[in-house]
């Protein structure tokens, strides 16, 4: 079944925008670098009508290095587009952010003419960290839970430099089902709103094709040709002792350590997804 995620705040976010994209320099987008195509918003360079763009390849340590440069590639070659990749607690390569935006708009940075960026990105990404880290201070966070939406803020990183913060949330639209269990699979989806034996199924079907050494150093398993996520779940839960009695296993146990260590990067830096297969998956058409 796949994950329905329906917008909370998307309308709000969208009117917000229209407000304010006219007088908008750059529109920077935190994208998480484990899942860079699913963790975008579809909508957003329609909703910025083609304002420069910056996508941020935020959480770059916990990708795989070897990915990061292709997704890299693929941002750069957009007309108007620069990409990053950036560990949003890290200060120094988060000033790199800020020579990126005077690359994408030269002409804008003093007092007279600021630069004026919006910031915008799914929640859990990682976007208050990124905000501290630039500005140097422990700021709120921007109404990161259901029913929360807090006032539009401006925030001055240096002088001329003003970032605007997206009130409320820009969920993206979940366009593909593999997206959805990506998604859900990073942290980016509340978990009442998936399955987790589902997620993590979804997850090990990816493992075993594309890192099945990061799976056999991690969970001590046999990896047989021919081996099915399901078969993968059981033999996880048997080694981490996630057993029901009689021998069953715990499968929602497996499951939950298979997602925790993922996300905490236990099992390795681990890219979900390629711009080649994320491409496949939009021309399968395996819309929602
Ligand atoms: P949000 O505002 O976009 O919702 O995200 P937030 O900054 O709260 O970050 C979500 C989680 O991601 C936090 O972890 C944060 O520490 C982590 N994070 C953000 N940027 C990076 C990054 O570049 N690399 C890594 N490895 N982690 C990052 P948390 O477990 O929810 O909280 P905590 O660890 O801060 O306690």
């Amino acid at each position: 079944m796949a994950i329905q995620w329906f917008p909370g705040h998307m309308h709000l976010t969208k009117k917000a925008i229209s407000e304010r994209i006219k007088e908008i320099d750059v529109v920077i987008e935190l994208l998480d670098a484990r899942l860079p195509g699913s963790s975008a918003n579809p909508m957003l360079a329609e909703l910025t009508g083609g304002k420069p763009a910056l996508k941020v390849l935020n959480k770059q340590d916990l990708a795989d290095p070897a990915r990061t440069p292709a997704w890299l590639d693929h941002y750069n070659s957009q007309p108007a587009t620069r990409a990053i990749e950036l560990d949003a607690s890290a200060t120094t390569p988060a000033r790199r952010l800020i020579d990126a935006c005077h690359a994408l708009a030269p002409t804008r940075g003093s007092m007279v003419k600021p630069m004026r960026v919006l910031i915008c990105g799914i929640p859990n990404v990682g976007k208050s960290t990124l905000i501290n880290t630039l500005t140097g201070k422990r700021a709120a966070k921007t109404g990161d839970e259901a029913g929360i939406t807090k006032l539009e803020q401006r925030i001055v990183l240096a002088d001329g430099f003003y970032l605007w913060d997206t009130p409320g949330m820009l969920w993206p639209r979940i366009i593909v089902a593999k997206s959805g269990y990506n998604l859900a699979a990073s942290g980016a989806i509340g978990r009442n709103a998936f399955n987790e034996e589902e997620v993590a199924l979804e997850l090990l079907d990816y493992l075993i094709q594309h890192y099945p050494a990061a799976l056999q150093a991690r969970y001590k398993v046999e990896l047989p040709p021919g081996i099915t996520d399901e078969q993968l779940l059981e033999a996880i839960g048997r080694k981490r002792g996630a057993v029901l009695g009689k021998g069953r296993i715990n499968l929602q146990k497996a499951a939950e350590i298979v997602i925790h260590e993922f996300r905490a990067s236990t099992l390795g830096r681990i890219t979900l997804e390629t711009p080649q297969e994320f491409a496949g998956w939009l021309a399968a058409g395996q819309l929602l």
